[in-house]
């Protein structure tokens, strides 16, 4: 992590309305600067801030969002137990090259009488939709439009890890035409293999081993398909056990088309594995693209998902 220093934080500024954003907005706007927007929900690690360093390497203007949003949470319990530390999150996004910090409160985002929603169809029934509820994934695609209608930024920066909110978000902007790139990053992994998460910091000693489970299982099942495995069966089984063998559940373990999210059952090409699984009660995702007859290319790390090509801004 860069070190953090008071100049950097002070010379990002903290808003919290709209309108402030859109007054600190204003004169990079009129300059013609590229403006890039990372969506987080705070308790920012590496994963973001490689987000956030990514954008300011490109973007002449960098706003980093922090909100933390009722609305994709299904369990009230989630929601409170997320963390939440603003005052680290502010210097770690300076330290990163963030010029501006979006902190709106819950009644700047949704106000008294805020009756609409954004939904996108179909991708969202699968994987998290199932087993989240519908709700989870309304929650994020009408928060996401929210942010984008709020800063309107030409490119915002979202992580791989979270591969089916990517598509969703891909596809909401596709279909409402909003003028903004969406780009992709990769996951970021722990030098063990865990997928970076805000949720990691809520594990406990015991759960952070067991939750090397969701990385070896998408390892296991890479192996397999790196050594001419091809049915979606025999790579499901193989990542399911790996789980099991250290005492975790999966919630699910799907192997699906990365664009469509349809279930497969043979591999034949590019195939997006994602598994979920609740260390008692922390819920982690992972995901890996599993690519046929090249051994050693089928595996977790951090490749972009078919059809993503990170393009740059023009700083
Ligand atoms: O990925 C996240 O942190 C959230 O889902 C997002 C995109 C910031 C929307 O709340």
């Amino acid at each position: 992590m860069s070190p953090i220093t008071p100049t950097a934080v002070s010379r990002m500024s903290i808003v919290r309305t709209v309108a402030e954003l859109r007054t600190a907005l204003a004169p990079a706007r009129r300059a013609g600067v590229e403006i890039g927007l990372v969506p987080t929900m705070g308790a920012l690690h590496d994963g973001h801030l490689s987000l956030i360093r990514h954008a300011a390497e490109r973007c002449g203007l960098v706003v980093v969002s922090l909100f933390v949003n009722p609305a994709q949470f299904n369990a009230g319990s989630d929601l409170e137990r997320y963390p939440r530390r603003e005052r680290d999150d502010a210097a770690l996004a300076a330290a990163a090259g963030a010029d501006v910090l979006f902190a709106p409160s819950v009644e700047e985002v949704y106000p008294p009488g805020f009756a609409t929603s954004v939904e996108v169809i179909g991708l969202t029934d699968r994987l998290e939709g199932a087993a989240r509820g519908s709700e989870h994934f309304r929650g994020v695609t009408t928060v996401v439009t929210k942010l984008l209608c709020m800063a309107m930024p030409d490119v915002a920066y979202f992580g791989q890890k979270d591969a089916q909110q990517l598509l969703v978000i891909r596809r909401l902007v596709e279909d409402l035409n909003l003028p903004v790139r969406i780009e992709a990053r990769p996951t970021v992994r722990e030098p063990d293999g865990l997928a970076m998460s805000s949720r990691n910091v809520l594990l406990d000693t015991d759960q952070r081993s067991r939750a090397l489970a969701l990385s070896e299982a998408l390892d296991s099942a890479a192996r397999l398909a790196a050594g001419g495995e091809r049915s979606a069966e025999a790579l499901l089984a193989a990542a399911s056990d790996t789980m099991r063998a250290s005492g975790v559940v999966p919630d699910y373990v799907a192997l699906v088309e990365p664009d469509t999210l349809e279930p497969i059952d043979r591999l034949s090409g590019d195939a997006l594995l994602a598994i979920a699984a609740r260390i008692d009660d922390v819920r982690l995702i992972d995901n890996a693209i599993l690519r046929p007859g090249r051994a050693g290319s089928a595996s977790r790390p951090s490749q972009p998902l078919p059809g993503e090509t990170i393009t740059t801004c023009n700083a």
